[in-house]
């Protein structure tokens, strides 16, 4: 029997997967499909999430599968699937062995989804995106990236802990791309309105901004085998809430520009404004040169790891 509910599709039930379908189940926010290449692994992580139901007062179904039929319809879908980091390795390390597949995952969800839109979590982030608009032909407000909205809570925690204040009163923006070139924007972030430039000293800004750079590089550090999955599972959640409750919220997500901050035909984070359609508007603000400067050098990098994919898919 079909549903009237949100489909969304999680492939990859790792770590991150794993997080995404939880919380995106405790919020009831759909129906979740998680499908992951190994046999009784998805299975095992929907039956064990279905049967949480009761406690954690939701009635989505869950269903755990090995094939892409039962994605069919999706409304959102979350690429998660691929390796994650070990220590000492850079995202871009990840490039051929994910560019994979993630190629094979978006071909396959493309077959039975006619028009979803997909938010892709797999590093190196800014490639894999731009990699799956390729393969699915998708339009540039379906399909975005998750960076922003976890790299801008790793430097509101920072700042939180910083201050001793409540992290849920920090805001902040994160621009450029997901890797140590990223553009955290001091100026642009606030404590309940008032800039952080008007609470810390510089050096101290310099410190966090340094950190938030390397957050996902710390947590790989102290795990040792693996990476970040809560925060990162909490940030794709945020994004697929505004989505289908077409919240229109502004967050920094990683989306496809035409030209806006002095770049093209590249995935860069930025703020952008996300509703039932997807991305709605991308936002532009005025930098000061030395932002724009940083941004410039943040997208040479992604530049690099882009045309890498279009290397790769000229091979095949
Ligand atoms: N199709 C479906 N699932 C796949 C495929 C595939 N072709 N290849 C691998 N997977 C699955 C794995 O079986 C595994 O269950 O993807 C899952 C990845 O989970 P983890 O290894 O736990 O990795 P995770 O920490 O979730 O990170 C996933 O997100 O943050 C990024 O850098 C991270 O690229 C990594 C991705």
């Amino acid at each position: 029997m079909s549903s009237t509910r949100n489909k969304i599709t999680v492939v990859g039930a790792g770590q991150v997967g794993t997080t995404v379908a939880q919380l995106a189940a405790y919020k009831n926010l759909g129906n979740v499909v998680l499908i992951d290449i190994v046999p009784g692994f998805p299975q095992g992580k929907a039956l064990d999430l279905q049967e949480s139901g009761c406690l954690q007062v939701f009635d989505s179904l869950i269903t755990g599968t090995n094939d892409y039929k039962d994605t069919a319809d999706s409304d959102i879908v979350v690429i998660t699937a691929g390796l994650p980091r070990k220590p000492g390795m850079s995202r871009e390390d990840l490039l051929a062995t994910n560019a994979k597949i993630v190629r094979s995952v978006t071909e396959e969800i493309m077959k039975y989804s006619r028009n979803p839109i997909i938010i892709v979590v797999s590093n190196p982030l800014d490639a894999m995106v731009y990699l799956a608009k390729k393969v699915s032909g998708l339009g540039k407000d379906r399909i975005m990236g998750m960076a922003g909205v976890l790299d801008a809570a790793r430097l509101r925690t920072f700042v939180a802990l910083e201050l001793g204040c409540s992290q849920t009163d920090v805001d902040a923006m994160v621009l450029g791309g997901h890797g140590d070139s990223m553009v955290p924007m001091p100026r642009y972030t606030t404590v309940s309105g008032i800039p952080i430039t008007e609470l810390m000293e510089p050096g101290v800004i310099d410190q966090l901004v340094d950190r938030t750079r390397k957050g996902g590089a710390e947590i790989v550090q102290l795990l040792k085998n693996g990476s970040a999955f809560m925060a990162p599972g909490a940030s794709v959640v945020k994004m697929v809430e505004a989505i289908l409750k077409d919240n229109r919220r502004i967050l920094p997500c990683t989306a496809y520009l035409e030209g806006e901050y002095g770049w093209s035909s590249i995935f860069f984070g930025v703020p952008v404004q996300i509703g039932i359609h997807g991305i709605e508007k991308v936002i532009e603000l005025k930098l000061t040169e030395a932002e724009q400067a940083a941004l410039d050098t943040s997208a040479k990098e992604v530049k690099k790891t882009i045309n890498e994919v279009d290397t790769l898919l000229d091979k095949n």
